[in-house]
């Protein structure tokens, strides 16, 4: 089955297809879709669902929306569905720090999370897959662990040199390709709808 993953980010891209082995996954470009979707809604399933009800719409091919971000325990939760736009969105505006918008997120986290004693989070997965006869199936992932007071390894992305998982007793940042696909939100969650499909 033919699959468009309604991400531009490669390396989301990358740990679908080591998933999803037996679908051929494409990326939206490649299906010809070259709209961004504004990820305007206030949950994972609610922007999982608007990614993949438009990719799918706009190439008549089944299309998989993910959404995924850092829950912090002494932050409310937060960033959660903000996570990628952490430090652009709350940063106060005599807050500095070097670095693309992943290491700008990372340094506001710290930031944020400076004297808590109370590290705990996880990160979340929601996936939604819309086919274009108007069926929808979705699913979520999550994995545990907390956020360390320093950065450790420079594998993966995003928050992964902070975030010491509960599973693998090392950050994800340390760890390799698969040993994070293994116990990852996104490995989670596509399991999980690779058994429900
Ligand atoms: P999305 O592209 O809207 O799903 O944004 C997800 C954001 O959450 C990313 O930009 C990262 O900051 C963070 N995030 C999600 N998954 C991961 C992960 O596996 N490792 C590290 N950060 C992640």
């Amino acid at each position: 089955m033919k699959l468009v993953v309604a991400t531009g980010n490669r390396h989301k891209l990358k740990e679908i297809r080591e998933i999803l082995k037996d679908f051929e996954v494409i990326s939206a470009a490649e299906a010809g879709f070259f709209g961004e979707v504004e990820e305007t809604g206030e949950t994972f399933l609610d922007n999982a669902l608007l990614k993949a009800r438009a990719v799918s719409r706009a190439t008549h091919l089944p299309a998989l929306g993910d959404d995924s971000g850092l829950c912090v325990d002494g932050l409310g939760g937060a960033p959660a569905v903000y996570s990628a736009r952490f430090s652009r969105m709350f940063a106060p505006a005599d807050w500095t720090a070097e670095g693309d918008d992943d290491a700008r997120n990372r340094a506001f986290l710290l930031y944020k999370m400076q004297g808590m004693a109370d590290r705990s989070a996880h990160f979340c997965c929601t996936l939604a897959l819309c086919f274009p006869d108007g069926r929808e199936l979705t699913a979520e992932g999550r994995t545990f662990g907390r956020i360390l007071t320093e950065e450790r390894g420079e594998g993966g992305f995003g928050y992964d040199p902070l975030f010491f998982s509960d599973d693998l007793q090392k950050t994800f940042g340390e760890a390799d390709e698969e040993e994070k696909n293994s116990v990852s939100h996104r490995g989670r969650a596509l399991r999980r709808l690779k058994e429900l499909l």
